[in-house]
């Protein structure tokens, strides 16, 4: 099968197309023919050989860990799905290629109104948005600030906050406030024209920093009132404990399933209560993959990146 991987890290020119053999499905996973693929940072942080400290990977590497497709094969343990279901599939690595094989405990049924760009999309930042929430354990009436609330992750949280009757105060840019409303927030301020530190000090019962790179931090616990929860995807705020706020930086965990938070958000958009944002899409080939990683490195994506 084709895939586009390197053997070498650097700039995103070192993409070059693969011949692999194809993937076999173990007895509790299935192979997925991939429709389209989702480009994250995380993908270039691979690419740029960075994460080889925390995760030492062997060349060729072939990154991906967002894919839509159909299933080809189907291990003989599996049940619930069969060759020709189309599902949305959170693999470890390889979805940039032809094929990818994944355990099923990573996948759903792609919801038939779901568009092909939209599943491709959803993976990562869905289920990072699902459990931080179920970490900061907050509850209906409560009033949650999510910082970067326009940005991949965060537009996704204010929706499940939404739904579960949560309070939604974002922060965003100016430019991106209309939208961070029309996702839902109850209220949108903008961290390049308004006056934050005054409008939202100590208003949150918990602050959600999905800001890109923690930008929010320092700023973020003066939003928390004493005695609340600050929930971080980067970095944590310091001194915390003077404002006796429970702070922690959101880590996966082995009963963090990707399936429920996919199932959880596949059904959230059955009910329209979740809406999808595209920023681009490429095609699935060289030039492409080697465009969407240029746009991700310049740090200036609004929406997911998708490989088609
Ligand atoms: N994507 C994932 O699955 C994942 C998983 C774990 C961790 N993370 C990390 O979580 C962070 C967010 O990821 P993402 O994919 O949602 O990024 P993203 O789509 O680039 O969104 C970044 C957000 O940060 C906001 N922002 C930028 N500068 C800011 C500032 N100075 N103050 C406050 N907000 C600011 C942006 O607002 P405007 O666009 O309106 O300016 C946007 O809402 C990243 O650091 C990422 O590495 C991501």
């Amino acid at each position: 099968m084709k895939a586009l991987g390197f053997t070498q890290f650097g700039a995103p020119e070192v993409f070059e197309e693969l011949e692999l053999e194809t993937p076999k499905a173990s007895e509790k996973g299935v192979v997925i023919k991939v429709l389209a693929a989702g480009v994250n940072p995380y993908d270039a942080l691979l690419r740029a050989g960075v994460m080889q400290k925390i995760r030492p990977l062997g060349f060729p590497i072939v990154p991906g860990s967002d894919v839509v497709g159909e299933i080809t094969e189907v291990g003989s343990k599996v049940k619930n799905y069969a060759v020709g279901d189309i599902v949305i599939g959170h693999p470890s690595i390889g979805g940039y290629g032809e094929y990818v094989a994944t355990p099923s405990y990573n996948i759903v049924k792609k919801p038939e109104e779901m568009s092909i760009e939209e599943a491709a999309g959803l993976s990562s930042v869905g289920i990072t948005a699902y459990y931080a929430l179920q970490v900061a354990n907050v509850k209906k009436g409560e009033t949650l600030i999510i910082q970067g609330a326009s940005g991949a992750v965060g537009a996704i949280a204010v929706q499940i906050a939404k739904e579960k009757g949560i309070k939604v105060i974002g922060i965003a840019s100016s430019k991106n406030a209309d939208y961070v409303s029309a996702l839902g927030a109850d209220r949108v301020v903008a961290y390049d024209r308004d006056n934050v530190a005054e409008m939202l000090a100590d208003k949150a019962d918990v602050v959600l920093d999905a800001s890109f790179g923690g930008k929010g931090a320092a700023k973020g616990l003066a939003y928390v009132k004493k005695g609340g929860r600050y929930i971080s995807l980067t970095a944590v705020p310091e001194h915390a404990e003077d404002k006796k706020v429970t702070a922690v930086r959101l880590k996966r965990t082995k009963d963090m399933k990707d399936k429920e938070a996919l199932g959880y958000l596949a059904d959230l958009y059955r009910s329209h209560k979740l809406q999808l944002k595209t920023a681009e899409v490429l095609t699935f080939d060289l030039r492409g993959v080697i465009g969407a990683h240029q746009l991700i490195d310049k740090k200036k994506v609004a929406g997911k990146l998708i490989l088609k």
